[in-house]
């Protein structure tokens, strides 16, 4: 088995942790990996609230219901789908473009992509807009085999979600590689937390709730259970 591989297969979601110290050095390399990872359009719809100081750790874990891998790690991370950067972060790609010496035709279809993202993925006041869209969609559909753009502000979220969860799954698995171990949990006070962190509810969904540290050697973990590959795979 490859490296990769042995390290996928020995994460757990870990539920008690020993008191150690993550070097700065270390959470970089882990929170770098996060952002390595694919997201839809390159957008990277994230967010990462890296919270380790006491105090605000405890009310993090309070809020994460007082579970024991919030109570006892090192740090939580806080994954949030964030809706209200795609702006900022197209606009920071194209700097990125000019700075890098891409041609000039080619800065200017990424201009052309973005304009069009941004009315594709714009729900508009009270989803009005979201409705218009969703409605020439369908009627295109019926002619054209085409994909659903997220219209309404909940599809925006979802679609946000998922390219947070592949950074939360390369997070864990950072971690894992580097001698940590970690526990992901949706086990929290979604509206406290957000609040907590001064989210909006407009641009922002926490997904959630990282737990890392090193497994307490008290800690015994259970035999890991998955359903058998034919009842979750169809090879057509
Ligand atoms: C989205 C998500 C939410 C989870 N929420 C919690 C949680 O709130 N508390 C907890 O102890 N474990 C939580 N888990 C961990 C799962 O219980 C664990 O991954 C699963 O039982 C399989 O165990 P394993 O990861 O050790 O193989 C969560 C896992 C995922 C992916």
């Amino acid at each position: 088995m490859t490296e990769i591989l042995e390290v996928l297969v020995h994460r757990r979601a870990v539920k008690a942790f020993e008191p150690v110290e993550i070097p700065q050095v270390l959470r970089e390399q882990i929170l770098d990996a996060a952002r390595h990872a694919p997201s839809s359009f390159n957008m990277q719809p994230y967010r990462f609230f890296w919270v380790e100081s006491s105090p605000r750790k405890a009310t993090v874990a309070k809020l994460c219901l007082g579970q024991m891998p919030a109570a006892t790690a090192t740090a939580l991370v806080v994954a949030v789908a964030d809706i209200g950067s795609l702006a900022a972060t197209s606009q920071a790609q194209l700097e990125w473009m000019r700075r890098s010496g891409f041609s000039d035709a080619k800065v200017r279809d990424y201009e052309r992509t973005a304009k069009i993202g941004r009315i594709l993925f714009m729900p508009g006041p009270f989803g009005i807009f979201g409705a218009f869209k969703w409605a020439v969609f369908r009627l295109l559909n019926l002619w054209k085999t085409m994909g659903m753009p997220p219209v309404f502000h909940q599809d925006l979220l979802k679609w946000a979600t998922k390219s947070t969860s592949l950074a939360c799954e390369n997070l864990m698995i950072a971690s894992e590689a580097l001698g940590l171990n970690t526990c992901p949990m949706e086990g929290f006070d979604g509206r406290r937390l957000s609040r907590f962190l001064g989210l909006s509810t407009r641009y922002h969904e926490i997904v959630m709730v990282i737990a890392i540290g090193k497994k307490s050697a008290a800690y015994a973990e259970p035999p890991q259970w998955r359903r058998p590959l034919d009842a979750t795979v169809t090879v057509l």
